[in-house]
């Protein structure tokens, strides 16, 4: 059976508050997986403000753009739709699991990350002001129980309750509970605990966003709020930012985007550190600033086991027209048993994914580092972490007991041997 679905394609341009329309994405499938078409608008191209949707695929240009790879969906708009957890909701909204891909991508609300929108009108809907304010959060966190409660015990129990709210943050990615909540200074993510969370997640995350700035990293500004005994993390949106006339919205490529990878186990492959640090080289607008902060982080993955390290975990942003690294968000330990060797999600060195010091180090030409310019960058974090992870976490309200139990993910033993395979 063939299927044809189009939409038109919205960006706010930088500095504005509003939509334009951008372009024409169409989608077909016919059977075997789709196929996407993408089209800049004429009258946007001919904008003097016109800006490029992602800094790889979609070039401003008249060319009409195809692509059969990741189902049709080019990596631009991917981005902007929502991942495990936002798919959930919105099933569960739509009251099926049966939604086609082009619906996920329509249904989600105007929340989404980066400075896209999507929709059937040629021009722009208004402006809506629909965002949850952070007194909803309660309300929030037992939605999200309810959901997750429901996919672990296959009841009904979350029909009714309060997942129209939760609708309004389902286009952020991501795999955990979470909404997008907004208070007088801008957007924030919540990230809530699950029920079944071995750890407290929210401050673990909130001391490793910490400890990372500690590190000298660009991080993402982040800060718990407790409710009714429970406690979720607020996560300052670095894609928006609050004016009086509106919010202004920064592009967001993802590094899955700028690797023009897709998730499956089977491009897992061409998750590279360094082919990522290649793609800055070219779309950053200062690779070696880039270059030396992303050389820091993957050191800081390693020094504190943050093993969920994928390309979703890493994106590029544009606030006005130039692309930078966005800053560091989602760090978290994984106290794994195996001392001796530990891998990242994506290849961080010349020897593959292993998290030592020989191979981090063997890559760093591919970062625009000397070899002693990142001895040194992996001396300073590693000897951070070894400094402060304690009292970061502790600082961070986690307790004796939760510390002990992430405490094995902080400089294992194999980081520092010298062997590579
Ligand atoms: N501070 C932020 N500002 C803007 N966008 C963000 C921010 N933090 C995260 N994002 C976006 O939201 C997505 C989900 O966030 P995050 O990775 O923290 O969630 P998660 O559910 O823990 O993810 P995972 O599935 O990797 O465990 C990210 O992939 C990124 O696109
Ligand atoms: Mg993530």
């Amino acid at each position: 059976m063939t299927s044809e679905r189009e939409c038109f394609v919205y960006i706010v341009l930088p500095g504005a508050t509003q939509f334009v329309t951008a372009g024409r994405f169409r989608w077909r499938d016919q059977g075997s997986g789709g196929v996407g078409e993408f089209v800049y608008g004429r009258s946007y191209r001919e904008r003097e403000e016109a800006v490029e949707l992602d800094p790889v695929e979609l070039r401003l240009s008249g060319q009409v753009y195809e692509t059969a790879r990741m189902d049709g969906f080019f990596g631009a708009i991917r981005d902007s739709m929502p991942d495990f957890w936002g798919r959930r909701v919105i099933e569960r909204n739509a009251g099926s699991a049966e939604l086609a891909e082009f619906d996920y991508l329509m249904q989600s609300p105007d929340d989404r990350a980066g400075a896209l929108g999507f929709g059937t009108g040629v021009e722009p809907p208004g402006p809506r002001r629909l965002f949850n304010r952070t007194l909803d959060l309660e309300a929030l966190q037992r939605a999200a129980d309810a959901i997750v409660d429901d996919d672990r015990e296959g009841a009904g129990s979350a029909q009714g309750l309060a997942e129209d709210l939760l609708l309004l943050g389902t286009s952020m990615g991501g795999a955990r509970p979470k909404a997008v909540v907004e208070d007088e200074s801008g957007l924030w993510i919540a990230k809530f605990g699950r029920n079944d969370d071995r750890w407290n997640h929210p401050r673990i995350e909130h001391g490793m966003l910490a400890l990372a700035r500690a590190c000298g990293l660009n991080v993402a500004e982040s800060r718990i709020e407790s409710l009714g005994g429970r406690d979720l993390l607020l996560v300052r949106r670095f894609d928006r930012h609050r004016t009086d006339a509106g919010y202004h919205r920064h592009r967001m490529a993802s590094a899955l985007t700028l690797l023009r990878a897709a998730d499956s186990a089977a491009e897992r492959r061409n998750w590279s550190y360094l082919a990522f640090a290649d793609e800055i080289r070219r779309a950053s607008a200062n690779p070696e600033e880039d270059l030396r902060e992303l050389f820091g982080r993957v050191c800081f993955n390693a020094a504190v086991s943050n093993l969920d390290d994928h390309p979703r975990n890493h994106a590029m942003l544009a606030g006005g027209r130039q692309w930078r690294l966005s800053p560091a968000f989602d760090l978290m330990p994984s106290p794994v048993v195996a001392r001796e060797r530990r891998d990242l999600a994506m290849t961080c060195g010349r020897f593959g994914r292993h998290a030592n010091r020989a191979n981090l180090l063997s890559g760093h030409g591919r970062f625009l580092l000397e070899r002693n310019e990142a001895e040194a960058v992996f001396e300073r974090i590693t000897g951070t972490v070894r400094q402060r992870w304690r009292t970061e976490t502790r600082r961070a309200g986690t307790s004796e007991r939760d510390c002990e139990a992430i405490e094995s993910a902080f400089l294992y033993d194999g980081l520092l041997y010298e062997n590579t395979d």
